[in-house]
């Protein structure tokens, strides 16, 4: 069995910000498209569950040092464990209300505002899926072009949390730094996110877009 505090290589006295730091550097490498394992990416997202709990148990352990040994059945992530809440908005529900993007309300305005499921809503992303995957499996349409990074069609912009983005070519410093990611290869790396989709509708975007790729229907929401 392995330790938490080993797998994010921190000591045992590490506090609430150590942990957070060591996992954001530790998910990164750990992540399959930066040369880790889809194993070792579960690992490092269980280890830091572990740490991130009120009232942590210091004794916890992660599984074996075998990272193929962790149970990673559907039955391990029945409690959520693995996965990642988000809450998201459709960025033309947005430009219909006149509300503004940078808004500090926003989302407290799209739960009192009763918009539709496909508009407003939340949904888990599973360790192995993009944010674009995860709703794409969850049956909801959201635009893509080129799925590779070269292109703002997927993008989003992040209110809250966090997503890694090994893939871009399109964005710049300034957009990124503004918030701007792409769903197609983002993968949270935050335990809850709060993003706007369709966000290539915003003017500064719109040259960055290719013609759409083929939405997939969205099945029952
Ligand atoms: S669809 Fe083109 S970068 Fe995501």
């Amino acid at each position: 069995m392995v330790s938490p505090f080993d797998v994010l290589g921190l000591d045992d006295d590490a506090d609430d910000d150590d942990v957070e730091r060591a996992y954001r550097e530790r998910v990164k490498e750990a992540h399959p498209d930066t040369g880790g394992t889809i194993e070792e990416f579960q690992l490092v997202r269980r280890a830091y569950r572990l740490l991130s709990e009120p009232g942590r148990d210091e004794d916890a352990t992660v599984g074996d040092g075998d990272a193929s040994d962790v149970d990673l059945t559907a039955d391990a992530d029945a409690d959520g464990a693995g996965q990642i809440r988000v809450e998201f908005l459709d960025y033309e529900a947005i430009v219909d209300r006149g509300w503004r993007l940078d808004d500090d309300d926003l989302f407290a305005k799209a739960s009192d505002a009763d918009l539709p499921a496909s508009d407003h809503g939340r949904l888990l992303v599973d360790p192995d899926e993009s944010l674009l995957e995860a709703a794409e499996n969850r049956g909801y349409s959201w635009p893509f072009s080129c799925r590779g990074g070269a292109c703002a069609n997927c993008a989003v912009y992040l209110v809250e949390g966090e997503l890694s983005q090994p893939a871009n070519h399109i964005l710049s410093e300034d957009h990124a730094a503004r918030g701007f990611r792409l769903s197609c290869n983002g993968y949270p790396v935050s335990d809850e996110l709060k993003v706007v989709f369709n966000v290539k509708h915003v003017p500064e975007l719109d040259e960055l877009r290719l013609p759409p790729g083929p939405f997939r229907r969205a099945r029952s929401q």
